[in-house]
């Protein structure tokens, strides 16, 4: 397809995002209107008020999410099936390459778009939101970021479009919050590179036809001898190994990726050789939002999931929302949830603007994440013994937002970022 096309496809896909949409009543403040969130002067000002299309997006994706993913999400859950056709249908909406440029198959929006999109598709089914930020925040963007303009036409432009499926792989069987720990080695060997190793937990690896992957160049000189790889997941030598059971996010997969003398070509390389592991870290800053706006929707499910039975359960002569110990715990659901969305809002307009943002993504997934898990606890509890048994989706929302506080940098990953910002001043 022509470039022009493509514009005019993308473009399209937009005004379907958009299509449809009058006015917003959300109760979940699509009006924030932050004045200083900031650390003294120096932090810039937000005065955050979501754009009329940002207000569209939000909707169109709800609306999406209501009609088509959140109707499937026991079932995918119960039967760990990937969601093939889903996947499909929110390619066709710009939702794989949401703050990719249109030159490059996406949709050409914004960092906080793709939070509201994330939020939104999570809320239906987290795993639908996992395999979504996959594919955005740790595959696309840095090869947007870090790549050349061939590499970007040959390894983004499909993958942002959703015609094809990335993935990203840092951790490995022996290395996993220690990251430049890593093990994997890649040789030059005239025009290719051979690479062996095995990277471990990688989300859509099973699916995917490409790999962000970080191997050593250089060994004995720590994190500055790791190099960036696009690697396809169809060369010689690389396969799928171990497939993972998991407590939750059921529908995504989860595998090693097993490298035998694995060949790509010499321009394989993403980035400069020997820093990869700075491309590895700038990514994570991004896919953190990403995963802080995933576990944003899961606790709005759980929350309003509990807000539903405890206006319909009736005990001690009334309905469960009319007793103060379940109001206690409605508000502080409440009260959690608004808090991680600031600070998750706040992360991707600093995004937007091309600010550093490691320490404030760091905060945004770890209150997130914690705040998730929290509110879908007591959203199980309020359900009582129903919360334990699969007829209700509470149990779900609590298995899957445990791996918002693992993933990505576990949380006591990301307060050690955030110490050691707060302590650089
Ligand atoms: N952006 C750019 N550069 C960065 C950076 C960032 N955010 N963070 C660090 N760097 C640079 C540093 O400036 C430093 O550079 P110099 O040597 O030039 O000074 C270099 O990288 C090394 O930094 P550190 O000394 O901070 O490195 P460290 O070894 O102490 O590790 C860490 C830091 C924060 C612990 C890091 O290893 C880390 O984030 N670990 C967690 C890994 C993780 O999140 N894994 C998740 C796997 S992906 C996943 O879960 C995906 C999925 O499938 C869903």
């Amino acid at each position: 397809m022509q470039n022009d096309d493509w514009n005019g496809a993308a473009r399209d896909r937009r005004s379907k995002i958009a299509n449809g949409v009058s006015a917003c009543s959300d109760v979940w403040a699509t009006r924030a209107r932050l004045t200083t969130l900031g650390q003294g002067d120096s932090f810039p000002r937000m005065d955050t008020e979501l754009t009329p299309e940002q207000e569209m997006l939000k909707k169109s994706v709800r609306d999406f999410a209501d009609g088509v993913i959140r109707p499937r999400a026991h079932e995918l859950d119960e039967k760990g099936e990937f969601p093939r056709a889903i996947v499909k249908q929110m390619a066709e909406l710009g939702l794989m390459g949401v703050a990719i440029p249109e030159r490059w198959g996406g949709a050409g929006l914004d960092a906080l778009s793709y939070v509201l999109a994330m939020e939104e598709i999570s809320r239906g089914c987290a795993s639908c939101g996992v395999i979504m930020s996959v594919n955005n925040s740790l595959y696309c963007d840095p090869i947007l970021k870090f790549g050349t303009d061939a590499q970007r036409e040959k390894w983004l432009t499909p993958y942002a479009r959703g015609e094809k499926l990335g993935c990203y792989a840092l951790s490995e069987p022996g290395s996993g919050s220690d990251a430049a720990a890593m093990k994997t080695v890649a040789k030059r060997s005239g025009n290719e590179w051979i690479l062996n190793g095995t990277k471990n937990f990688i989300t859509n690896a099973a699916e995917a036809n490409a790999c962000v992957l970080y191997a050593m160049t250089t060994m004995g000189v720590g994190h500055k001898g790791i190099s960036g790889f696009i690697v396809p997941m169809d060369a010689p030598g690389v396969r799928i190994g171990k497939v993972e059971k998991k407590l939750g996010i059921k529908a995504s997969s989860t595998c090693s990726i097993v490298l035998e003398d694995a060949r790509i070509s010499g321009d394989g390389l993403i980035g400069k050789e020997g820093e990869g592991f700075k491309v590895a870290m700038a990514t994570l800053d991004g896919g953190r939002i990403g995963i802080a706006a995933q576990a944003l929707g899961i606790a709005r499910a759980a929350l309003e999931e509990a807000l539903q039975y405890a206006g319909e359960r009736e005990a001690f002569g009334g309905p469960l929302n009319q007793l103060q110990a379940i109001q206690f715990m409605l508000a502080d659901c409440a009260t959690e949830l608004d808090a991680a969305r600031l600070l998750t809002w706040r992360a991707a307009w600093l995004k937007d603007r091309g600010v550093r943002h490691s320490q404030e993504s760091a905060m945004a997934k770890l209150y997130a994440s914690e705040a998730s898990s929290r509110i879908a606890n007591r959203a199980l509890q309020i359900h009582g013994g129903y919360g334990y048994v699969k007829d209700y989706a509470a149990e779900r929302h609590w298995r899957d937002a445990r791996i918002t506080e693992i993933y990505e940098g576990t949380s006591e990953i990301q307060r050690l970022v955030i110490a050691r910002g707060v302590l650089k001043g």
